[in-house]
Formats: structure tokens, sequence, C-alpha cells
């Protein structure tokens, strides 16, 4: 990526626009391994906070031991930045098969996270076809009712089936705790409850001779807490990379380690006490926050603003408790509630790093190129 030209400078470039702060970035990814350092852990970061090869490669320079993916087509961008990936999807279907046996072809260290007996053969014939193992996370589940198994006999069993099954190795156990979303103060039982499920099933393993290698878990909420769940080798924050207005209400991050917001112009103030942005919910996305937290994002500049409604290209602003009494065609910055998925919705990220800026794709987005051109 080359850094230049003025043309890109946030006041010179269309809105809304998605920017991105690469220097706070990789400080954020820096912050991350120098925890899990101390601890003994691995970071492996989600990437579907970013869904792009330049931010994949920071969180690699800074110390991840590997990336995980949500989808066969992430895993594929992202087998071009490293070979160690953990798909944390469970993969049904004929045409996942075929794309799962090819990235095995390609040399990549596969890990797939399963619950179910279905997914499980899914991986072994892509395993047999490809002539290199898939090797197996069982999944389970701490709390959050989503998937995973539930117990430490049913995660013992799927365990030893894969053992069993060829093209597969079982490789150890997933978890995510996405139920927790309370403040750091207030997670301590739930991890107590967590980390003895997870006691619980590695144990179980043990006893019958399957000690786990991995034993995967970890959130962004929970990030800074991961150590009080003894096990685990490895977490996977990933929205810790960018963070956003969710992060910020649950304390994990400050103001300062906020990397991502989407700048919008004022194009209406017509209406008494508001003002109207040109970026609606097709540009921040109308993700509602949990609790007492209203609105659809922050303007950090102005934080007594609420974004009080989204329509697809309008954001309206309540600014009926504010001094601030903007003009059409003045700039803001608007973090979101979630940016996961307002990244997604971008068509590239301009991005800037030292006093220069540029515009990166998002390579791993969208469904699985081929899937319908070539269907099974
Ligand atoms: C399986 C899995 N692992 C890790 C993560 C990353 O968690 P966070 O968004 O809290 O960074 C997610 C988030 O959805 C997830 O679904």
């Amino acid at each position: 990526m080359t850094m230049s030209p003025s043309i890109l400078e946030p006041a010179a470039v269309e809105t809304p626009v998605a920017v991105v702060d690469l220097d706070i970035a990789r400080a954020n990814a820096r912050r991350v391994t120098t925890y899990a350092a101390r601890h003994g852990l691995g970071w492996r970061p989600h990437v579907k906070t970013h869904k792009s090869r330049t931010l994949a490669r920071i969180q690699l320079e800074e110390g991840a031991r590997g990336l995980t993916v949500a989808t066969l087509h992430e895993a594929e961008v992202m087998a071009t930045v490293c070979d160690d990936l953990l798909l944390a999807y469970p993969q049904v279907g004929e045409g996942k098969v075929r794309r799962l046996g090819a990235l095995l072809e390609r040399g990549v260290d596969l890990k797939l996270a399963l619950d179910s007996p279905e997914a499980l053969e899914s991986a072994a014939r892509a395993g047999q076809a490809a002539g290199r193992d898939v090797g197996v996370l069982v999944e389970m589940d701490v709390g959050m009712g989503r998937v995973g198994v539930g117990t430490p006999e049913a995660v013992l069993e799927l365990a030893s089936r894969c053992a069993e099954e060829p093209g597969t190795t079982f490789r150890g156990i997933l978890f995510y705790p996405g139920h927790i979303r309370v403040p750091a103060a207030a997670q301590g039982p739930i991890l107590k409850e967590v980390g003895g499920r997870v006691g619980e099933a590695i144990q179980a393993l043990e006893g019958a001779g399957l000690s786990p290698e991995i034993v995967s878990g970890g959130s962004t909420p929970t990030l800074w807490q991961s150590h009080e769940i003894p096990g685990m080798t490895e977490i996977r924050p990933g929205t810790v990379i960018f963070n956003d207005r969710d992060m910020l209400a649950l304390e994990v991050c400050g103001p300062e380690e906020v990397a991502f917001h989407v700048l919008a112009t004022v194009v209406s103030v017509a209406v008494p006490g508001h003002a109207v942005v040109d970026a609606g919910s097709k540009a921040l996305a109308k993700e509602e926050l949990r609790g007492d937290l209203r609105g659809y994002g922050l303007l950090p500049d102005h934080p007594e603003v609420r974004v009080i409604s989204l329509s697809e290209e309008h954001g309206v602003l309540d600014i009926s408790g504010s001094d601030w009494r903007p003009r059409v065609g003045e700039r803001v910055r608007i973090v979101p509630n979630h940016v996961c998925v307002c990244v997604n919705l971008q068509d590239r990220l301009l991005v800037r790093r030292g006093d220069g800026y540029g515009v990166i794709p998002l390579e791993g987005r969208g469904r699985s190129p081929g899937s319908i051109e070539q269907p099974n």
C-alpha cells in the first residue's frame, strides 16, 4: 500500500467513509500480544472484524500465532498471508468439503471447530481427499447457547470419534464466551463458571488419554481477564484491533484505543434540535446495544450528541442537549456501536499511518465467490 497524497486526507475525501488509524490498530495488537505472552497464552485474532490482509499482516507482525476465520472465503484469503488457520464455524455441505480439501492441499495447517458427527464427517472427507488431516477442535457451549456441545461426556464422545476417523486429527477444544457482556469488575463469577466447565472437559479428555493440545477461548469483552480461565492455550479476540462504542461502554478500551470511525457530513439542519448526516444504516449498521445505551454510535468530538435514528442513508443526530450548532457541510466522526458489522458494509477503508493516507481493500468480505457459479 502506498501512503500518500493529500487528495486522500479526510478533509478532501467524499463521505461517508470508514477511516482506520493503523498506528492505533498496531498498538492495540501489541497490547494484546504483550498481555498474552505475560500469561503464557497465544493470540489467534478473529479476522471477521477487519476482513483485510493488511490488518492480518499487522497482527502477525505483532506476534499473533495464527488467524481465526468464520467463513471459507476468509480462510482462502487469509491463507495467502498465514498458513496457520482456525475455521471457527462448522462446515456442512459438499461444496465446503471440496474447498476445505483445497486449503489442505495448499499446505495450510487447518483447524476446524465443530460440534456434530455430520460436520466431523465433512471434515474427514476433506482430509481423506486431500491426503492430509484436518485438525479438529470440539466446540463446547460455556453459556452462550449458540453452538457447542454441553457436557464433558459429549466433548469426549466427539473427540473419540475424531481420533478414530481417518482424515481428522483431534487437536483440542474451543469455546466462545459471547454471553459475557458486562464490565470486567462484574465478570468474576461468570468466568469462574466458564473455567469450571472448561476444566471438567479437559479432565474428561485427559482421563481418556486425549489430552487437548489446544484449548481456544476468549473474546474482546473478557480479553484482559483471560488468565482467570485456567487451561486455555490461546485467545481469539477480534474486535480489539479497532474497538467500538460497545467496547468503550464495557471499559475494555479507552478513547485513545479506538482505531475506527465513520466520517460523515452534515447534510441538513432544517429540523430544529436535529442535524442529519450522510451516514445511515448502510454506513454505520443499525446495531442496538444492551442495557441503557441508546442510539447508533458515538461522536467522539461531541459525546453529548445522540445518534437517535438511522434511515438507510440518513443519520439523525439529536443536538438539543449540546452547544454545538453544526453547519451544513461540516464533517463529524462517528464511532459505530459494533465495528465488525460496520466494516462489512464498506467497500474499502481509508487508512492513516503516520502523516500519510492510503486505501485498503477488504479482501475477505463477501460470501464464497464460485459457490453459485460452480454448484456442487
Ligand atoms: C467463535 C468466535 N471466536 C472469537 C470471536 C471474537 O470475539 P470478539 O468479537 O469479542 O472479539 C467471535 C466473535 O464473534 C466468535 O464468534
